[in-house]
């Protein structure tokens, strides 16, 4: 049984990552208007793996009999400067949920919900990803923004990536 503490916070990170996930979408629609096709596949991708990330912790709540609450979402940052603010903005929220994830795990860990830490192992080591993908992205588009035959390049190069084959499935 799960104490309620340990709900209360896993509920709390299913919201984060669906807000995430919103906003992702949000973030998706404005490269798609700016023209930015392969940056707009690329965050609608990252969208749907939120949203993945969301659904984790959803079956592991019932899977241990702990009672699901959905809260409200708030309303995601439609508007931006550049592709290049995108992604700063997008860095800026994975690092935010990185430290999420820190305290959910430091929760689990004093409640010594031992379920909830191995759960949450998975996280810890998703965030070092995101983190390192978004700081790599932002750090090359900062090189190059002011040349429009690499960002177009870039953006080629974003719009190539693929939905994580099996991704959902591992460490679920
Ligand atoms: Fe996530
Ligand atoms: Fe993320």
């Amino acid at each position: 049984m799960l104490n309620q503490v340990v709900v209360d916070a896993i509920n709390a990170q299913i919201n984060a990552e669906l807000s995430a996930s919103y906003s992702y979408l949000a973030m998706s629609a404005y490269c798609e208007r700016i023209n930015f096709t392969g940056c707009a596949r690329w965050f609608r991708i990252q969208s749907d793996e939120e949203h993945v990330h969301a659904m984790k912790l959803f079956d592991f709540l019932l899977a241990r009999g702990a009672a699901v609450q959905l809260t409200a979402i708030g309303g995601p940052r439609n508007d931006f400067g550049s592709v290049l603010e995108v992604f700063e903005t997008a860095y800026a929220q994975e690092q935010r949920v990185t430290a999420q994830i820190n305290q959910l795990y430091e929760v689990a860990f004093g409640a010594k919900a031992f379920d909830t830490v191995v759960q949450m192992q998975w996280f810890v080591n998703e965030q070092v990803e995101e983190e390192k993908t978004m700081r790599e992205v932002v750090a090359r588009m900062a090189m190059i923004k002011d040349d429009p035959a690499s960002m177009l390049d870039m953006d080629r190069e974003l719009g190539a990536r693929t939905p994580e084959a099996g991704g959902a499935e591992e460490g679920a």
